[in-house]
């Protein structure tokens, strides 16, 4: 039988769950105009490494901020799981990038006290990819799919059989003299994550035990979640710039923690060693990051709105033409938060600009632009 092992390696963590590194495209080509903005939720591939220990990632529940509803779910789920020392049901996580789907499974694995393999669906591209994962994967085990709308068919079918019954049904052989073995695999827990939740086939979403969207984080988490990183770099945050960081990274930790380090830097090569509010601003606007987290490329797209179509309808294609733009990252990256702000609406004749969006854009809280 040609089993061929995975194409990752795991490795044992400091002190954590271990993790199989793969690469990790973005979930949408990230290429176009907000390709190099701070506000881009989608990983930039210099950054948060799953490979490496990340040390702003919350390791336990206890110390995941906000999420609270899924939070509720998952550790009553862990929880029973533990008592019956079964596999933890498959769990789909969906919603925009940077809302901590690759740090929830690894959380999961934590809580579980288990290790994590990580991988994304364009990485298992041929059917040994996948089978290489789970003929290694220990009892109870997560196994971690990244991107999971973009798995092809066959690894696909190959979940199927693995998901359902923990088998792996094999086709061994060519032509006449070809056979179907089955090969039994630990229980072990898919966690798949997607952005699009709407993309995966209905077999596959069915297969999961647990569907949960991660939400933008309030105001108030994304407080706290910039002071416990500012606490871990060792920074001196008055509670006024940890406000105004969190009011400018759309909802989003990893942008928070990005626009984090970007102040820190403006903070040590000028020798401040308290960061207040208008220091955050001075960074913040360097990076032609808005008093709302709106960046230069959110503003063309409101504007070549207003200006060209007199605020819309108009439909997704023209806009993405107008701006340069991948339609996919335009409306995987770039609208979410704008939809979220009210400053945008989806009609079934195309995108509208708010009065909200008309308003930032005439307002102060623009003037980064
Ligand atoms: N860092 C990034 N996301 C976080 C979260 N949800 N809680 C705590 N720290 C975080």
């Amino acid at each position: 039988m040609a089993i061929i092992s995975s194409g990752g390696t795991a490795a044992p963590g400091p002190a954590g769950p271990r993790r199989t590194a793969s690469p990790r495209p973005g979930s949408v080509d990230p290429g176009g105009v907000c390709a190099g903005s701070l506000v881009n939720p989608v990983a930039r591939p210099d950054e948060e490494p799953v490979h490496r220990e990340d040390g702003l990632r919350p390791r336990r529940l206890a110390d995941y901020i906000g999420q609270s509803e899924l939070k509720q779910v998952l550790r009553i789920a862990v929880e029973a799981t533990r008592s019956r020392e079964e596999a933890l049901d498959h769990v789909l996580l969906y919603g925009p990038p940077g809302l901590g789907k690759t740090t929830m499974a690894l959380v999961l694995a934590e809580e579980l006290g288990v290790r994590c393999r990580i991988t994304s669906a364009p990485a298992l591209e041929r059917p040994r990819d996948i089978v290489g994962l789970l003929v290694n994967l220990q009892p109870r085990e997560v196994l971690f799919i990244d991107e999971i709308h973009r798995l092809n068919r066959v690894a696909e079918e190959i979940l199927y059989p693995a998901m359902e019954d923990f088998r792996l049904d094999l086709t061994v052989g060519k032509g006449t003299t070809a056979r179907t073995r089955s090969l039994a695999l630990a229980p072990f827990t898919l966690v798949g994550a997607t952005t699009r939740a709407g993309s995966l086939s209905s077999p596959l979403r069915d297969r999961f035990g647990l569907i949960q969207r991660l939400e933008f984080y309030g105001q108030g988490d994304l407080e706290a979640i910039v002071q416990r990183a500012a606490g871990l770099l060792h920074l001196a945050l008055q509670p006024c710039a940890a406000a105004e960081v969190a009011r400018r990274c759309r909802g989003t930790p990893r942008i928070a923690n990005r626009l984090l380090r970007r102040v820190r830097d403006v903070a040590a090569v000028g020798g401040h060693g308290r960061i207040d509010a208008a220091l955050v601003d001075e960074a913040l606007a360097l990076h032609r990051v808005d008093g709302r987290g709106l960046d230069a490329s959110d503003r063309r797209l409101l504007s070549l709105m207003v200006e060209a179509y007199g605020g819309g309808p108009v439909g997704l294609e023209t806009l993405a033409a107008g701006l340069g733009e991948d339609p996919a990252t335009l409306e995987a990256v770039v609208e979410p938060f704008l939809l979220q702000l009210g400053f945008l609406q989806r009609t079934p004749r195309g995108r509208i600009v708010t009065p909200a969006g008309r308003a930032h854009l005439d307002g102060p809280a623009a003037v980064a632009a």
